[in-house]
């Protein structure tokens, strides 16, 4: 029988080396879903450990009713702890799951093969070695590919299939039928720095911190535009927090230098800084947030103003179809409306660019710059609002927009003058690089957008969320960050320029 007819028999052993956080829960879906496991580690702590683990997380799934007792003790029996490598060899498929260090695993990749028969395959769960890397030590590389899982296994039901230059596609189609079999979504990746989920991560937390660098907003304004507006889960300060700045930094640095300083993953001091500071997040009990007792604390709302007497609103035509919920929503909290086709002498103005500062757009549209401010657009105005000042607005008119977008129980983020509001620059930032990611063939659009949504939590993949906000759209933000900025990390990609040139989806592939 052939590796990749193995996959599909009933009786199929699988072998996982590590016992650690990942390789335990890879033994407890591999056994739920009905397979002989036979684990190893060098440490007997920690397979001792990880059967403790298993047993507990099946037990206590039994306790809640989702399986029997009867089922809880034949995934128990299914996982059997081996003492040395060797004991390994009747596995048709190896997982590895051990110290992230390319020697270490270049060095079992050599004594499984030693052991195991030739058509067994080996799968590494690395998270940032190269697989072609890894499988350069063995013998038959062909058969030597990426596994790679997201903690808490149980819970996280996405694997990356990751090919390397030398494995044979029936290898990874062989492991996508068997991570389907453990009741997860595969997603084919071509192997490359962070593979898909890492490196499609990267536009949430390199332009959330670059906005904070520019002085345009503080964390706590940025992750609340973007789980208030945008729908995030989490904003990306938050997830600093929650993952470890001590973890994410380093890895920010990586995969900057692994892509040969590519603009569009470029980091920038803070992290480091904060590290250095021991600001690690939850696990030190600061970070970007406090948590006194253990809890996230929020910084206060700041209070909308209240004011004697509002001037009259006008609301710039420059772009049609962004002023209407614009003035909607001003009809709906009573604000008195300038209709006039230039704005009266008293007007707050409000103007509604997309990738343009507040500045700029009011001297392109010919309007007081002292009197304006900015509002976004992108996402519902029933979220959290944001309103961007430019370098002059008065205080009284800069009031008045806060108050007015207050009204009706409404939150508002007023931030400095930028190019581009926050949640433009990071959505933009985010579907540009999955768009690269399709141009690259790392992956294909359907699988970055699954891959996004299981593997990081968005509330939607970056294209089809990039085509609900419009192709145009984004890619118009892109050039205007490109043009005003001159910095190459917004230069559209091809993927998104031809899609949205086309009016089509950018999802649509290429042959
Ligand atoms: N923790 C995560 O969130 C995560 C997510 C995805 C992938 N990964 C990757 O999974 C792998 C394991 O990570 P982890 O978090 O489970 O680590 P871990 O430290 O919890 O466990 C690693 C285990 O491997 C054992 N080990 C080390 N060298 C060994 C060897 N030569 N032979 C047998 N056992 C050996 C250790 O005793 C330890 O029990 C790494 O490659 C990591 O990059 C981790």
């Amino acid at each position: 029988m052939t590796a990749e007819a193995n996959i599909d028999r009933d009786d199929l052993a699988i072998g996982i080396v590590g016992a650690g956080a990942m390789g335990r829960g890879i033994a407890q879906v591999a056994a739920e879903a009905g397979f002989a496991v036979r684990l190893y580690d060098v440490s007997l702590e920690a397979v001792g450990s990880a059967l403790k683990t298993i047993a507990t997380m099946v037990d206590r799934a039994a306790a809640k009713g989702r399986i029997t007792a009867q089922d809880a003790a034949h995934i128990r029996s299914r996982v059997t702890v081996t003492d040395t490598l060797s004991d390994l060899a009747p596995c048709h498929v190896v997982i590895e799951a051990i110290v992230e260090d390319l020697d270490a695993k270049q060095t079992l990749m050599r004594a499984l093969e030693a052991i195991v028969a030739d058509d067994c395959l080996i799968a590494s769960n690395t998270s940032s070695l190269s697989i072609t890397a890894i499988a350069a030590a063995c013998r038959l590389p062909a058969r030597v590919a990426g596994m790679h899982f997201f903690n808490p296994v149980p819970l996280m039901r996405v694997v990356e299939v990751v090919g390397g230059l030398r494995t044979a596609p029936e290898t990874t189609e062989a492991l996508v039928r068997l991570a389907g079999r453990f009741g997860h979504r595969p997603v084919r990746v071509a192997d490359s720095p962070g593979f898909l989920v890492n490196h499609a991560g990267r536009g949430l937390i390199t332009e959330g911190l670059r906005i904070v660098q520019e002085g345009v907003a503080t964390p706590h304004d940025v992750d609340r535009v973007m789980r208030e507006a945008a729908g995030f889960r989490m904003g990306p300060f938050e997830l600093f927090d929650l993952t470890g700045l001590d973890v994410s930094a380093p890895i920010l640095d990586l995969i900057y230098a692994q892509f040969y300083q590519e603009p569009r993953f470029r980091p920038t001091p803070l992290p480091r800084l904060r590290v250095a500071a021991g600001l690690y997040g939850r696990k030190s009990g600061e970070g970007f947030y406090r948590y006194p007792d253990g809890r996230q604390e929020q910084p206060p709302e700041p209070v909308p103003p209240t004011l004697p007497d509002r001037p009259p609103v006008w609301v710039s035509a420059a772009d049609a179809a962004r002023r209407a919920p614009v003035i909607d929503l001003l009809a709906g909290v009573g604000a008195e409306i300038d209709d006039g086709a230039e704005p009266h002498r008293d007007s707050l103005c409000l103007v509604t660019p997309l990738g343009a500062d507040a500045t700029t757009t009011a001297i392109e549209q010919g309007l007081d710059a002292e009197r304006t401010m900015a509002v976004d657009t992108l996402f519902d105005l029933a979220g959290r609002r944001t309103l961007m000042a430019t370098i002059v607005t008065a205080d009284r008119y800069r009031a008045a927009a806060h108050a007015l977008f207050a009204g009706a129980g409404g939150k508002v983020t007023v931030i400095r003058d930028s190019t581009g509001f926050i949640a433009q620059r990071v959505v933009a930032t985010i579907v540009n690089i999955a768009c690269e990611i399709a141009q690259q063939r790392i992956a294909a659009p359907d699988d970055i957008d699954a891959a996004v949504t299981l593997g990081l939590g968005y509330p939607e993949g970056p294209l089809a969320l990039g085509d609900r906000l419009g192709g145009l759209v984004i890619h118009a933000i892109l050039r205007t960050l490109h043009d005003m900025t001159g910095d190459p990390r917004y230069r559209p990609s091809p993927w998104l320029s031809r899609r949205a040139a086309l009016g089509a989806s950018l999802r649509t592939p290429e042959a």
